[in-house]
C-alpha cells in the first residue's frame, strides 16, 4: 500500500527525516514513536500527500506522489478520500460552525449518501451525539479531538494517519480509540511518544531517532528486548519520575 523509499525531508537547513525506507501493507496496524522534533509529524504530511520528499519517493498503491500527479483532479479526490490525516492540534481542522456541520463536511464534500446516518453513526460510536448541535470553537480540547476524529472516520478512509491522538483525550476515550483502530478494516498509522499507551494502538512499532532515522522496525515485544530502550531515554520502561530542576534550588 505505501512505499517510501529513501526519502529525505527538510524545512529550509533543518533537517526532519533521513533515508527513510519504509514499507506498508494493506491493514497494517502501525505506532511510530520517537522524541519531540524526530519527524513523525512530518512523516505523515508526507504519506498524507502535503508535503513532499526532497529526496527519494513515496509510492501509494505503486503511484508516485507528487505535487504534478496530485494535479490530477480525479486522482487527487481519490487520494484525498481514501487517505485521512488527523493533526496534533485539532483545533486547525476544525472550521465549521456546528459539530454536525463539521463532521458532515466530507462526505458531503464526496458526495456520500446518507450522510446525516453515517454523521449519527460515527457521534454515537465515539460518544459526541449530545454535542452535534454545539459551536466547535467551545468545545474543550478533548471534545475538539473526538469531533476531529469522527469527521476522518466517517469518511470510511483506506488509510488513517493519526497524529498524538491521545494527547487530549481522557483514558475512557483513549481505550475506545485504540479499541475502534484494532477493529477497524484501514490501514493505521499513529504517532506517538509515549510507549506504554502506545503498545495498544498497534502490532508494528517503528521508531525514528532525534537524527530523524528509522532505528527500530518491529513488534512491541522485539523493542522491549532491543537495545532502542537502553539507547533512547524517551523510553521509560516504569513509571516516570520528575527532574529536579536545578533553576529552583536554594543557594
Ligand atoms: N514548518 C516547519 N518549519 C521549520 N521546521 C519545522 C517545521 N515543522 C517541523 N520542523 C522541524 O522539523 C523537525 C521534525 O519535526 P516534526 O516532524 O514536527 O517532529 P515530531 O512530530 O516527531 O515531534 C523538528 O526539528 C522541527 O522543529
Ligand atoms: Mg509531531
Amino acid at each position: 500500500m505505501i512505499e517510501l523509499l529513501d526519502i529525505d525531508f527538510y524545512f529550509g537547513k533543518t533537517p526532519a527525516l533521513k533515508d527513510i525506507n519504509i514499507t506498508i501493507k494493506e491493514g497494517e496496524k502501525i505506532v511510530l514513536l520517537g522524541p519531540n522534533g524526530s519527524g513523525k509529524s512530518t512523516l505523515l504530511k508526507i504519506i498524507a500527500g502535503l508535503i513532499f520528499p526532497k529526496k527519494g519517493k513515496y509510492l501509494y498503491n505503486g503511484v508516485h506522489i507528487n505535487a504534478r500527479k496530485l494535479k490530477d483532479k480525479e486522482f487527487e479526490k481519490t487520494f484525498r478520500k481514501s487517505v485521512q490525516i488527523m493533526f496534533q492540534e485539532p483545533d486547525i481542522m476544525l472550521f465549521n460552525p456546528s459539530v454536525y456541520e463539521e463532521i458532515a463536511f466530507g462526505p458531503l464534500l464526496f458526495g456520500m449518501y446518507n450522510v446525516e446516518e453515517r454523521v449519527k453513526r460515527i457521534s454515537d460510536l465515539l460518544g459526541i451525539t449530545g454535542l452535534l448541535k454545539r459551536p466547535v470553537y467551545l468545545l474543550s480540547g478533548g471534545e475538539k479531538a473526538k469531533v476531529a476524529l469522527a469527521s476522518i472516520l466517517v469518511l470510511e478512509p483506506a488509510l488513517l494517519l493519526l497524529d498524538e491522538p491521545t494527547a487530549y483525550l481522557d483514558i475512557k476515550s483513549t481505550k475506545k480509540l485504540c479499541g475502534i483502530i484494532k477493529e477497524g478494516s484501514f490501514t493505521t498509522l499513529v504517532a506517538m511518544h509515549d510507549i506504554h499507551i502506545a503498545k495498544h494502538f498497534g502490532r508494528r512499532f517503528i521508531v525514528i531517532s532525534k537524527e530523524h532515522r528509522v532505528v527500530f522496525d518491529g513488534t512491541y515485544s522485539e523493542l522491549l528486548k532491543s537495545n532502542v530502550v537502553e539507547n533512547y531515554s524517551f523510553f521509560e520502561p516504569e513509571e516516570i519520575e520528575c527532574n529536579r530542576e536545578k533553576a529552583y534550588e536554594k543557594r
